[in-house]
């Protein structure tokens, strides 16, 4: 799928199945994602760019890359991105951080904004938005307007699972962002919520049901 990335790691395969397992308990379940983001974001930074450096090892004075540019930026969509948050702040621990606090309104939909924090800056920087879930895509697709408002030019949409109308509906809206995923499930239900998925993200990731 054009602009859509499928990270099919056999250890994220693996991580997400026992995500998925209803019977995987909150903790286990945390440190899962914990883990998964770290394998993902290894994965998606794969193109950041790098220059070379003159460093003195023990035995030569060498040329060797570094990290060229402005620091990366990981912004959170609130309050499940927190969970995929950890783990890219483990691999990449100089990043930025920013956070859009939304919600979906279980009625409509509708993504409903309630915060909104991100780093100076932005248009300098590569940004990955995290969101574990890309359902109807209502809330990535929002976060993603406001993100690029604030600036930013260079964006990557991180989530674990995504629905196929999600897609659809994100790349409608944001074109330009290419998506990154551990799964594409099959189907949305009738209440806006991923199948077969692994149900509310937010709720497992902190046991609140
Ligand atoms: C969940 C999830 C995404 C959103 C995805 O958030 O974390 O942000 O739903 O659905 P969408 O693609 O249809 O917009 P939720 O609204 O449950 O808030 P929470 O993270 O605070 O639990
Ligand atoms: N949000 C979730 O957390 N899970 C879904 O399946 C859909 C939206």
């Amino acid at each position: 799928m054009a602009g859509c990335t499928v990270v099919d790691h056999p250890l994220v395969q693996h991580k997400l199945t026992l995500m998925r397992d209803v019977s995987t308990p909150t903790a286990v379940f945390r440190q899962l994602l914990r883990e998964i983001s770290v394998l993902l974001g290894y994965e998606i930074t794969r193109d950041l760019p790098t220059e070379p450096t003159t460093i003195k090892t023990p035995l030569s004075e060498m040329q060797a890359p570094k990290l060229a540019g402005k620091k990366v930026v990981l912004i959170s969509i609130l309050r499940a991105g927190n969970g995929l948050l950890d783990g890219m702040l483990e691999l990449i621990p100089s990043a930025r951080v920013g956070f859009v606090g939304l919600y979906r309104d279980h009625e409509t939909l509708e993504a409903k904004e309630y915060y909104f924090k991100v780093p100076d800056h932005l248009e300098e920087r590569p940004v990955l938005v995290l969101d574990p879930m890309l359902a109807t895509a209502n809330s990535s697709i929002a976060a993603v307007q406001r993100i690029k408002d604030a600036g930013a030019r260079n964006l990557k949409m991180v989530c674990l699972l995504a629905a196929p109308e999600g897609i659809a509906a994100f790349q409608a809206a944001h074109p330009d962002v290419p998506i990154y995923t551990a799964a594409v499930d099959e189907k949305l239900n009738e209440v806006g919520y991923i199948v077969p998925g692994l149900g509310d993200a937010g709720d497992r990731i902190y046991g609140t049901k």
